[in-house]
């Protein structure tokens, strides 16, 4: 028997539900907030008013879309943590007075494994075959930077993290430093396809194994940009492109190079990127080349799938469901990884 799945993520400033049949999608609606743009970053406060006036409409969406009863609904799958509190706790409120209205089972995910296990999410028009395991999973957003060894759904072992920024700060940081909107990256992207990225150099990190840094770098780009701007005040202006091009870049290569060095030390050459930077055009191209040359075998995911949402919370939730794994009514989301289980 098909087991049918509805979704739920809250975790920062998109409220999204979804309905998944085993892993096909049926339905993944999404409302994104607009109100964060004009304070150049998500203000916790106003995501969570905004998920609860979205939260209702949006799941009723979902359910109309996937042409699904809500009585038919197996299990509630929803993003326990790591997020905003605020925002997390209305999508964990509202899964838990469906779960319990209904009867039916409740199931926490973490979020970083929805995103991880967002290319197991089948489209109906999909012929192209899942990641087969093990495989590494480079995960970058704008909350995390990591290189997991993913041995099957549920078991993970993360071989590098970023110690302070996440690489998603650092592209929305750098835009704001040269006075582009929020969020930056797909700004620094835009920009980026019109310059030239070997235009300006930046010192790369110096940091052990597979781990990551990003903050000095973010510092490095602001004093230079002072030095310059003391000299020619529009040199912003007149460069962005450049700017952006060589930005994106350095921040590229920094990945590129640890995640070659996770090849290396793993044997592993199953590649998977996810996260919303993994949308960027110059990381997807760049990671395409890297596996060719390298003999990787590279799984990037469909672009909407990249940034938050609830369909990578309901197949994340579907492989959770088959092992059994719900949880009590009682469960409270938490906002730092280290707090919950994969
Ligand atoms: O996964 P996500 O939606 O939320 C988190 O879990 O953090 O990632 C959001 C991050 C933001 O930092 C945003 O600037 C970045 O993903 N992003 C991009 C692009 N699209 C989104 N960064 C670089 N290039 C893009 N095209
Ligand atoms: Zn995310």
């Amino acid at each position: 028997m098909a087991i049918t799945i509805l979704g739920i993520e809250s975790s920062c400033d998109d409220t999204s539900a979804a309905v998944i049949r085993d892993t096909l999608l049926l339905s993944n609606v999404m409302a994104s907030q607009e109100v964060h743009r004009v304070y150049g970053g998500v203000v916790p406060e106003l995501a969570s008013r905004a998920h609860q006036q979205n939260i209702v409409p949006v799941i009723v969406r979902a359910l109309q879309l996937a042409n699904v009863e809500k009585e038919e609904i197996d299990a509630i799958a929803f993003t326990r943590g790591p997020g905003l509190l605020g925002s997390l706790l209305v999508g964990a409120s509202f899964a838990k007075g469906l779960a319990l209205s209904l009867m039916r089972p409740l199931i926490e995910v973490n979020h970083l494994t929805g995103h991880v296990l967002s290319h197991f999410v089948r489209l109906p028009e999909d012929d192209t075959e899942p990641p087969r395991f093990p495989f590494l999973s480079l995960l970058v957003s704008g909350g995390h930077t990591q290189i997991l060894q993913v041995n099957d759904p549920l078991h993970y072992v993360i071989l590098g993290q970023t110690i302070d920024d996440a690489v998603g700060e650092a592209f929305d940081k750098g835009a704001k430093i040269m006075g582009l909107g929020y969020p930056g990256g797909p700004v620094v992207d835009k920009w980026a396809k019109e310059g030239n990225p070997l235009a300006f150099k930046f010192a790369k990190p110096r940091i052990e194994g597979l781990d990551f840094s990003f903050s000095g770098i973010k510092t490095s780009l602001l004093y230079f940009l002072r030095d310059q701007l003391a000299d020619n005040p529009q040199f912003i202006e007149h460069h962005l492109a450049d700017l952006c091009a060589s930005w994106q870049l350095h921040l590229i290569d920094i990945l590129t190079d640890k995640l070659i060095k996770a090849v290396k030390e793993t044997g592993i050459t199953r590649i998977t990127l996810a996260g919303g930077v993994s949308a960027n055009s110059g990381l997807r191209t760049r990671m395409q080349t890297e596996a060719k040359q390298r003999g990787w075998e590279l799984f990037l995911p469909p672009i909407r799938f990249t940034t938050d949402n609830a369909a990578m919370i309901a197949v994340a939730g579907y492989f959770k469901y088959k092992e059994g794994l719900t949880c009590e009514l009682d469960v409270a989301p938490v906002s730092r990884a280290g707090e919950m289980s994969k």
